[in-house]
C-alpha cells in the first residue's frame, strides 16, 4: 500500500485571539504550516498530499508548499473532521482502500522525524491502524461542574494517553467511519474517535510528549524552543 498524507489547515485558531489563523504565523521566517509540511513530506515517501484550507484563505499562495508539486489543495469544513473528509473525498480518484492516509495537525509543526517513521513502521502491515499517543504525565481530577469545581474523584492515569498525531489509517475504513459518525452527530476530535464508533479499534503508538499543538499565544514560543532543539 502507498502512503497519502492530509495536513488539515482550515481552522482559524480562534484560541489565538489573533487577526490570522496560527498556521501562518512565523517561527523562524517561515510559516508554521511550511514548517510542518517539510518535516513531514522529507521523512517518509508520501504518494501525495491534500491540504484542506479556508474557504477565504489568502495565505497559501506565499507558502514555500504552494511550490511543490507533490502537495494540492481543497476547500476545508466548519470542523476539523468535515476537513479531512473533505480532503479523503479529493483524493478518492488517486488512492486504493488499502493504501494508508497519515492524518497530522498544520498546528503541530515539532513532529520528531523518528516518530514519524516508528509510526509507519509499526502500523504498515495492521488492518485497521492507528496514533501517536504519549502517557498522560498529570495527575488527573474529576470534578462536577461550577464555579468552583468540587473534585469528586482522582482518575486512575495508568490507563490514559494523549491522542497525537499523525493517526494513520486505511483509506477506505476511514472515510467510511467518519461519514458514518459525522451523519451519527457523534462527536468526532480526531480520525481515531471516528474508528472507535465503527468498532475499528486503533493502536497507540508512543511518541515524543513535545509534539505539541500550537493552541494558545504561549505555545508559539515553546514550539519555536522545542523546533531549535532537534
Ligand atoms: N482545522 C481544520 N478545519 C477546521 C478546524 C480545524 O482543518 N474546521 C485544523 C486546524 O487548522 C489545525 C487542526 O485542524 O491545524 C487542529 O485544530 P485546532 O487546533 O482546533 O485549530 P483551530 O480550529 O484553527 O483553532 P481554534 O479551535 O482555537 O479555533
Ligand atoms: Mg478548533
Amino acid at each position: 500500500p502507498r502512503l497519502w498524507l492530509i495536513v488539515p489547515a482550515a481552522g482559524i485558531g480562534q484560541r489565538m485571539q489573533a487577526d490570522h489563523p496560527k498556521q501562518y504565523f512565523r517561527i523562524d521566517q517561515r510559516f508554521i504550516l511550511d514548517i510542518t509540511l517539510s518535516r513531514l513530506m522529507d521523512s517518509a515517501p508520501f504518494a501525495g498530499c491534500m491540504v484542506p484550507l479556508h474557504p477565504a484563505d489568502h495565505w497559501w499562495p506565499d507558502t514555500e508548499a504552494s511550490q511543490d508539486s507533490r502537495i494540492q489543495t481543497c476547500t476545508g469544513g466548519s470542523e476539523r473532521a468535515c476537513s479531512v473528509l473533505s480532503a479523503l473525498h479529493a483524493l478518492a480518484e488517486q488512492v486504493r482502500d488499502d493504501d494508508w492516509v497519515l492524518v497530522h495537525d498544520a498546528a503541530r509543526p515539532c513532529i520528531h522525524t523518528r516518530d514519524l517513521a516508528n509510526l509507519i513502521d509499526r502500523l504498515y502491515t495492521h488492518p485497521v491502524g492507528g496514533l501517536l499517543a504519549s502517557p498522560v504525565a498529570d495527575t488527573l481530577k474529576k470534578a462536577d461542574q461550577g464555579e468552583l469545581p468540587e473534585v469528586s474523584e482522582t482518575v486512575d492515569r495508568g490507563s490514559l494517553w494523549r491522542a497525537l498525531t499523525p493517526q494513520m489509517f486505511r483509506y477506505r475504513l476511514l472515510v467510511e467511519s467518519l461519514e458514518s459518525a459525522l451523519e451519527a452527530g457523534l462527536p468526532v476530535t480526531d480520525e481515531s474517535s471516528a474508528m472507535e464508533f465503527s468498532g475499528n479499534m486503533p493502536v497507540l503508538v508512543e511518541g515524543r510528549p513535545d509534539n505539541i499543538k500550537i493552541t494558545v499565544p504561549a505555545d508559539l514560543a515553546l514550539a519555536g524552543f522545542i523546533l531549535s532543539r532537534f
